[in-house]
């Protein structure tokens, strides 16, 4: 297996097409999904089954539609044939419009789509977060017709979209054919969980832009968001680059996620980046830490700075409820709420107000959490219900030692 690219580049006009080949057998066997879409820009992936069978057209004048390119990557002989996955990054959009877009290809009725620009100011505003979408497609697909009624600016994946990254239908049956409905018109912000790993790199060539990395943040209204991959990204520099975007960010709410939880009490009870992940996260200034990795929802009581240390009050969600096998729950007194089934979270702001719903599969909310902010600080009885640092990295050096007792008496059992 191997990859090649091919680029083009096109100038705007009323309606834009990119490379139009009569193919007569063509298909569009994947997408089209929105991937990173800002102000200016967006980036639309979809996949043919032909090298040149697929175009995109945007409608819009002159002056609404900029500049766009394409990128082609050939995935090379699955079940017997190529295929081609295309990336119009489409640029100088303009803030705030709606756009009518189509991937078109011969044989193929070609279906508009929408296409929304962040406006410059967005005050009110209400997106999804969720993960661990693998291995059930159809538990996947009952959680997103739930998501797909609340009609999200953006969708953040946590991780693990599928069971095996380095089988490449599996990308199909258990995530692009369960979203169908909600990629095409809503921005898909997936981040990397292990189970997606793969030598072909199908996660990157999938989901990120050329040019762009695995690492990103983006900026909505008041809210920054930063996706990190901590399955490919050193711990140490992982916490370095997180730390850097948030701290840089003068938003009102700052949210982060990363597959592996560095703090889960059920499921795996991970904790990536002990000891060093919580105090990091809070003097970044962090609002909210969103994972997966265990299938479980777990939120947290907000974590309180380190003694002597300036930073924020961090809520740690664990979100694995996104269609993948229920794991179990374990007590414990720094959990606020949990529940072991399918879910997403999903999450309103509107100015220094924050509303959180958890959903399950069935449309019930599960969980609910309403915050605010005045001149940067969380209300008091919120910031009243935390536990402190010490308390955090406790419970996690206890699972460590359990599971360290564990191991060693699995070890011994081996041997007797
Ligand atoms: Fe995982």
């Amino acid at each position: 297996m191997f990859c090649k690219r091919l680029n083009l580049k096109c100038q705007s006009l009323v309606v834009l097409f990119l490379f139009v080949t009569a193919v007569s057998t063509a298909a569009i066997t994947k997408g089209p999904v929105l991937l990173r879409v800002g102000q200016n820009k967006a980036v639309v992936m979809f996949e043919t089954d032909s090298k040149g069978a697929g175009s995109i057209a945007v409608k819009g004048t002159v002056a609404l539609v900029g500049k766009f390119s394409t990128s082609v990557d050939v995935v090379d002989d699955i079940k017997g044939k190529d295929v081609y996955i295309h990336q119009a990054i489409l640029t100088g959009l303009q803030a705030g419009r709606s756009y009518t877009y189509r991937i078109t290809a011969p044989e193929v009725a070609a279906k508009e789509h929408k296409l929304k620009t962040i406006p410059t100011k967005l005050n009110k505003f209400h997106f999804v977060v969720y993960g661990d979408t693998r291995t059930k497609p159809d538990r996947h697909r009952r959680v997103v017709e739930q998501i797909i009624k609340t009609k999200p600016l953006f969708v953040v994946v946590s991780g693990d979209l599928v069971s095996s990254g380095s089988k490449y239908e599996q990308w199909d049956s258990q995530f692009f054919g369960p979203i169908k409905g909600l990629g095409e018109s809503t921005p898909i912000y997936a981040t990397q969980g292990n189970h997606d790993l793969s030598k072909q790199k199908y996660f990157k060539r999938l989901f990120v832009p050329k040019g762009e990395s695995n690492n990103y943040g983006f900026q909505v209204g008041s809210l920054y968001y930063y996706c990190l991959d901590n399955l490919t990204t050193n711990t140490d520099k992982g916490l370095d680059v997180l730390a850097k975007n948030i701290k840089a960010s003068e938003s009102v709410w700052k949210f982060v996620t990363y597959h592996i939880p560095s703090l889960n009490v059920g499921g795996h009870s991970s904790a990536w980046g002990y000891p060093k992940a919580l105090p990091a996260v809070s003097r970044a200034g962090v609002d909210f830490v969103i994972t997966g990795h265990s299938h479980i929802y777990e939120r947290f009581f907000p974590v309180a700075p380190q003694k002597g240390s300036a930073g924020s009050y961090v809520t740690h969600i664990t979100s694995g409820g996104g269609g993948a096998p229920n794991y179990k729950l374990a007590e414990s007194d720094i959990l606020a709420k949990m529940a072991d089934c399918l879910h997403f979270c999903l999450f309103e702001i509107d100015g220094n107000k924050l509303t959180l719903k958890v959903i399950d599969d069935k449309g019930v909310v599960i969980d609910r959490l309403e915050i605010s902010k005045t001149k940067g600080s969380l209300n008091s009885d919120y910031i009243a219900t935390a536990i402190t640092m010490e308390k955090a990295q406790a419970t996690l050096e206890g699972i460590k030692n359990r599971k360290k007792n564990k191991n060693k008496n699995s070890k011994k059992n081996k041997t007797k």
